[in-house]
């Protein structure tokens, strides 16, 4: 089945954006956090709906089990950036949130966020990935969801990213922006992807310790185990499979879940002038990344 796509890339104030998701722009500008919100920030598919659904089970796992039963994660924690045809715009869907805290995320670069979430001095989280199965992951993404412009063929679609030619701009300056952002404006907790592969339950304790959440024993237990890769897969609420945009049958949402897996995609001439051009854009950077674990 062909996808229609109807977005294209283009340059917003020197991001590669979308309009999906900068069509209500002012409105996004003009949104109000509140001190107690939960900011979910990330470069797309580093492991964002994983972090969400970490947090909401840590926060109403318990108190709302109807909550992950019926509602689609991507209504529980919505996207504040996103505005597509016929659907409430994830502006919308914050304000209206009814639970305290308000998870929101957003995969906008620091630049872009509004203010009042520096001003109202909100909790935010990071999740990083490393370049490589970020892009593959992306790549795929873009295969699987008509929302996103046409990615190309793999090699088309990595040289693109390498560029910041793809929605959300440049990798490279998107993380290092994150990164350097907390020097100035401390309540940010970092995580990566490979820790949380590594170690889930030592990431959900770091994670619950900067949120100030003391989860008993068997609490805990029960959300690294809800959060396990083939769990969320099996889980409707969680897999996406209830998006009308995306296609699970060219790519499915919950697609491999590994590290490393940039190693079934790269050619090794692929490799090679990506750690080239990693090494320029990355060289006054002091985040350190894995490409494997
Ligand atoms: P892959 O495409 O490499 O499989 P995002 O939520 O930011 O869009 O990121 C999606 C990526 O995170 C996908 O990567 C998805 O499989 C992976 N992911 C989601 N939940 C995960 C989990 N519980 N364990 C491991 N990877 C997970």
């Amino acid at each position: 089945m062909e996808v229609i796509r109807q977005h294209t890339l283009f340059d917003f104030h020197g991001v590669s954006m979308s309009q999906c998701f900068t069509n209500n722009w002012d409105e996004i500008q003009n949104f109000k956090a509140r001190p107690d919100d939960i900011l979910i920030a990330t470069y797309p598919k580093a492991g964002t709906t994983w972090v969400c659904y970490i947090l909401d089970l840590l926060y109403f796992g318990q108190t709302s089990p109807e909550r992950q039963a019926s509602i689609p994660i991507d209504q529980r924690v919505p996207c504040l950036e996103i505005n597509k045809p016929s659907l409430p715009t994830g502006k919308d869907l914050a304000d209206q949130l009814p639970t305290t805290p308000r998870l929101i995320k957003t995969h906008l670069p620091f630049q872009f966020v509004p203010k009042s979430f520096w001003e109202q001095n909100v909790r935010i989280v990071n999740v990083f990935r490393n370049a490589k199965d970020n892009a593959v992951s992306y790549y795929n993404f873009c295969r699987m969801n008509s929302s996103m412009p046409e990615p190309g063929d793999w090699s088309t679609f990595l040289q693109n990213f390498m560029e910041g030619k793809v929605v959300y701009g440049s990798w490279h300056d998107h993380v290092n922006g994150w990164w350097e952002k907390k020097q100035t404006y401390p309540k940010i907790h970092h995580m990566f992807y490979e820790d949380l592969i590594q170690d889930t339950g030592r990431e959900i304790d770091r994670l619950c310790s900067f949120l100030g959440l003391s989860p008993s024993a068997e609490e805990k237990e029960r959300v690294t185990s809800e959060v396990q890769f083939d769990n969320m897969k099996q889980n409707k609420m969680v897999n996406y499979s209830t998006s009308q945009s995306m296609n699970h049958k060219v790519s499915p949402f919950m697609r491999k879940g590994k590290v490393g897996d940039w190693k079934n995609h790269f050619t090794v001439a692929q490799d090679e002038k990506f750690d080239e051009d990693y090494k320029q854009k990355m060289k006054t950077s002091t985040l350190q990344f894995r490409s494997e674990v």
